[in-house]
């Protein structure tokens, strides 16, 4: 059975702590903003949808306990609140989404009395969840349309059931191709400097029953001029109103390389992931991360305490790349600003 990657039950909020995995399947129970924070920017939990359902939670969590002596002060409290988690991480734009969302909320019921305004937080923030589940549910049926019986598929970083509160995207799209007896085989890159696909991915895919091959970052190339990938599939971090998109450090790469080699690359994403004010890639921000990421792996030095080290999370995919985004509303073919417009 799968574990859930984020929960609220009894007043608590708990989310698998991705950092121990895979060697541990551990649970986190979050009771305050400052310990939100620093989950999101420790990458306890990560992948863009995951980010946002648990910022909407941490929100409510963060408010919930707040003696507010009337309405204004609690408005007050509450916008130094979502000022401060949007801060844990600038790329995944569902941190920023779900966090307005959960404010707006607010606003809407700022004539009811505080108690009232905090259960209705607690409200949203169950909806936003529930909704990621079925964008997931939605985002596997759709894609799995374009889906071969026997396929292999690459993949990077995670975008599954640990970045998300469903299936997943791009893996929710294997998942349901498997389920239809389509038997995919995945390749799944490392995804280097955290490993997000050798730790997450590898470990999500075999629990869950898909035939999984991990392989260095380095070698997607010559697997594609093998012959031995079908189509490659990427979640996404931001969308912009063009198409072009930002997901973990190596997805442009790989996107490069499917163009050289004729592999049709797709990228999977709830509608949550697009944001419609940046006109292209180049606005999006770029999470820079500490150098002993890089320096360093699970306290072991993998290069000199001092060398420099230049550590972007994430790049830019340019929309000319990408095949087709695949949505919870449809395919949309050779994405450009015209034809997401329908999103
Ligand atoms: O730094 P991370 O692990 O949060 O990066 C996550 C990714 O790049 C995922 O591919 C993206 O968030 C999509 S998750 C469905």
């Amino acid at each position: 059975m799968r574990s859930k990657t984020i929960e609220y039950r009894n007043n608590r909020l708990r989310i698998i702590d991705q950092r121990s995995l895979p060697k541990k399947l551990i649970y986190r129970e979050c009771r305050n903003l400052k310990d939100a924070h620093y989950c999101i920017k420790t990458l306890a939990v990560r992948g863009a949808p995951a980010i946002g359902v648990f910022a909407a939670y941490a929100l409510y969590v963060g408010m919930k306990d707040k003696k507010a002596a009337g309405r204004e002060a609690f408005f007050k409290q509450l916008d130094k609140a979502a000022g401060y988690l949007k801060t844990a991480r600038p790329t995944a734009v569902n941190l920023f989404w779900a966090i307005d969302r959960m404010q707006g909320l607010a606003l809407k019921k700022s004539r009811l009395d505080v108690n009232r305004i905090k259960k209705a937080m607690l409200d949203e923030a169950r909806k936003i969840h529930r909704e990621d589940v079925s964008m997931c549910e939605q985002i596997g049926r759709n894609g799995a349309r374009l889906i071969k019986r026997g396929d292999t598929i690459i993949t990077h970083c995670n975008a599954g059931a640990l970045a998300t509160s469903g299936e997943g995207t791009a893996l929710s799209v294997i998942y349901r191709a498997e389920r239809e007896g389509k038997r995919v085989k995945v390749f799944t890159d490392e995804t280097r400097p955290l490993l997000q696909g050798a730790r997450l991915s590898a470990w999500e895919l075999k629990r869950g029953g898909i035939d999984v091959t991990l392989i260095c970052d380095n070698m997607a190339a010559t697997l594609m001029r093998q012959g031995k990938i079908d189509k490659a599939i990427v979640g996404a971090d931001r969308i912009a109103a063009n198409g072009d998109f930002a997901n973990k450090i190596g997805t442009y790469g790989l996107a490069v390389l499917a163009k050289e080699h004729g592999v049709p690359f797709y990228v999977a994403a709830p509608s949550s992931t697009f944001d419609f004010s940046l006109r292209t890639g180049a606005d999006i921000p770029i999470e820079q991360r500490g150098a002993d990421e890089v320096r360093r792996f699970a306290g072991v030095a993998t290069a000199p305490g001092n060398v420099k080290v230049y550590n972007p999370a994430f790049d830019v995919t340019p929309n000319h790349l990408v095949s087709a985004i695949i949505t919870e509303k449809g395919i949309f073919k050779k994405p450009c600003t015209r034809s997401l417009k329908e999103i």
